[in-house]
């Protein structure tokens, strides 16, 4: 489809990233590539202020998703009905809107305590006939949320920069129960240390992520192995889609038929035992992998492990002493039941270990 012709950013200085919480540090870093102001922690994510074009916020990969502060100091809802408010709303609504290919927005979303009084009917209606988008109630592609600004005494709206949030990669053609959320398998990427001659291993790789989002970081061999058929078809289709070359086996995490010390880095997102996987069996699989790892593993690799069998888990890493962990990341991960509390584990293969073995 061809892309809109940009229309002229609206004077805008200020933006909020939507975070995984646990990601912060990351999710800061990354932004600092793009913005030498440092970006504040508030209740909505990440702020920070952006003089730049637009088109690059939309390439973050540890960030959920980047809302533009598109109207501020607001006494009270119906100020939004202002003419001069709502112009330089529709303005940056434009001007989002040319970001994407035509036809990318269809439908609209204004998220607000008491979005049913009549004054936001009233702003509905009106951004509506400006913008030609439909009203919805649920999901929606321009997403607008009014809120309280971070001092709290004024009010402020805000627009989603993407009509889907950016952890929604366009790859993932191929959507597999269980599978993990993008911008965390970016992030445990990332903390391989990447290196172009990786041998990049991703035991029990499900629809292919971590191998997926491995390859932003740059070349590397990217081996994953899964035992389920279906996973490593459906791994197939996404790295295809993504134009990622990976080799995949139908192999179990705890017998990988290659060398001792062959790979440089490994990533595995581990059965939690609820979606996937059940408790009983992770007694087994979880010292079985973390053995594998370390078979596999050269010397001074790291091994990004997530779990949210954290007991389980750190039990079978105190069996496990050629693994020295380096990092714990908590996060709150938003599923259909509720919020998972995973961990991102950064374990390195102690040298002397993968020699004695
Ligand atoms: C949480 S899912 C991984 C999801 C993956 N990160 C993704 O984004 O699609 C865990 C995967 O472990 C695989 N698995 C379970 N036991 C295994 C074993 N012994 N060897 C290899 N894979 C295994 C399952 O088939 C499942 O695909």
């Amino acid at each position: 489809m061809r892309a809109r012709r940009p229309t002229p950013a609206a004077r805008l200085a200020d933006f909020e990233a939507e975070v995984i919480p646990g990601l912060e540090p990351f999710a800061a870093r990354e932004l600092a590539t793009l913005t030498p102001s440092p970006a504040v922690l508030s209740d909505a994510g990440l702020r920070f202020p952006y003089a730049g074009p637009w088109p690059p916020l939309l390439t973050l990969r540890t960030i959920v998703a980047v809302h533009a502060v598109v109207a501020t100091g607001l006494p009270r809802p119906s100020a939004l009905l202002d003419d001069g408010t709502l112009k330089r709303l529709t303005g940056a609504i434009g001007h989002i809107r040319s970001l994407h290919p035509a036809g990318a927005f269809g439908t609209l979303r204004l998220g607000a305590a008491g979005q049913d009084s009549p004054t936001f009917r009233g702003v509905r209606e009106r951004l509506t006939r400006a913008t030609g988008l439909r009203d919805v109630a649920e999901g929606g592609d321009l997403l607008l949320r009014f809120k309280r600004s971070p001092a709290g005494d004024r009010f402020e709206l805000t627009a989603r920069l993407s009509p889907r949030p950016l952890s929604a990669r366009p790859w993932r053609v191929c959507n597999l129960r269980g599978a993990l959320n993008a911008t965390v398998a970016s992030v445990m990427a990332g903390l391989t240390r990447p290196a172009p001659e990786d041998t990049y291993l991703n035991l029990a790789c499900g629809s292919g992520t971590l191998l997926i989002e491995r390859a932003a970081f740059g070349s590397a061999h990217l081996i994953g192995c899964d035992l389920d058929a279906e996973a490593l078809a459906c791994a197939t289709t996404n790295a295809a889609a993504a134009g990622v070359d990976v080799e995949l086996h139908q192999w179990d995490a705890g017998a990988v038929p290659r060398p001792d010390g062959s790979a440089s880095a490994i990533v595995a997102d581990l059965p939690f035992g609820q979606l996937v996987g059940s408790h009983a069996n992770n007694e087994r699989l979880y010292p079985g992998v973390l053995a594998e790892a370390a078979r596999l593993a050269a010397p001074d690799a790291r091994f990004v492990v997530i779990t949210q069998q954290v007991n389980l888990f750190e039990r079978c890493l105190r069996a496990a002493p050629a693994w020295v962990p380096e990092q714990q990341i908590r996060l709150e991960l938003p599923a259909n039941a509720g919020t998972l509390k995973p961990w991102i584990y950064v374990l390195r293969r102690a040298a002397e270990q993968a020699s004695a073995d």
